[in-house]
């Protein structure tokens, strides 16, 4: 018992001696190698405010840190050129996409099931038949009808058309351009081709009435459905 008194009295003597109080409280003491403590902060997308020798602007150059106008990140799809509203949308009966890819891999399409099933099948059915739980047969809440993707109207659509619809939004149905990234929107009507099977032959000429005439925009090959 003596000797825990004991060790106990030196330790609590030591403690009196240190302690973070005193003069040196708020002194995060000695920085070494301090740029690595205070890095120089750049502003992504901003002026920078760097000292002369590393500031562009200072020294004559037009830079502001932005992207040069019409930049494609790496990887990314080039931008889709048809413009919003029934123009575009007529335009694109007849438009092949640059930034379509030609095919998708498999894990793109599984990729494409998932986002579709998340952002779609709500209302437009997990069958894609136009019957999700927004819609129930006209039972849930949304006031339209969503389309039936898996009837003919839609397998005559264009994919710039989808595209465009995806991009847009048509009607009651509102833009998805914010949730689905421009390739996955062509992941998305990959998947949906996987599932809809060959259009009918009987109105395959309806669907090409519906092109626009030529020179109208920057109307490229008819890519109907029949031929790929
Ligand atoms: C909130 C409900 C809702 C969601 C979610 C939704 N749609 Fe729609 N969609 C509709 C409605 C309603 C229509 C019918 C619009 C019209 O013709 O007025 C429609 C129409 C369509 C059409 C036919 C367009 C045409 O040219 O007539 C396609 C294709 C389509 N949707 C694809 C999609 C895809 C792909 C997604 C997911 C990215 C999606 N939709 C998500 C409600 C929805």
């Amino acid at each position: 018992m003596k000797k825990v008194l004991l060790l106990t009295g030196i330790i609590a003597g030591a403690l009196s001696f240190t302690g973070c109080g005193g003069a040196h409280g708020n002194d995060p003491g000695e920085a070494y190698m301090p740029d690595m403590y205070y890095s120089r902060a750049y502003e992504a997308y901003g002026y920078n405010n760097q000292p002369e020798d590393h500031n562009l602007k200072a020294r004559g150059a037009q830079y502001n840190g932005m992207p040069v106008p019409g930049s494609i990140a790496r990887g990314d799809a080039f931008p889709f050129a048809l413009p919003a509203g029934d123009s575009g949308y007529a335009t694109a009966a007849s438009y092949k996409a640059p930034g379509q890819p030609a095919s998708i891999t498999p894990e793109q399409s599984k990729e494409a099931q998932r986002l579709y099933q998340i952002n779609c099948a709500i209302c437009h059915g997990t069958a894609l038949d136009g019957n999700g739980p927004l819609w129930k047969g006209g039972d849930g809440p949304f006031p339209a009808a969503p389309r039936n993707l898996m009837d003919d109207y839609t397998k005559k659509l264009s994919d710039a058309q989808i595209y465009h619809v995806i991009t847009y939004g048509k009607g009651q149905m509102g833009s998805y351009a914010s949730q689905v990234h421009p390739a996955e929107r062509w992941w998305i009507i990959s998947y949906i081709r996987s599932k809809q099977g060959p259009a009918a032959a009987a109105t395959d000429t309806a669907a090409k009435a519906t092109a626009p005439a030529a020179g109208t925009g920057p109307v490229a090959p008819v890519v109907t459905n029949a031929t790929k």
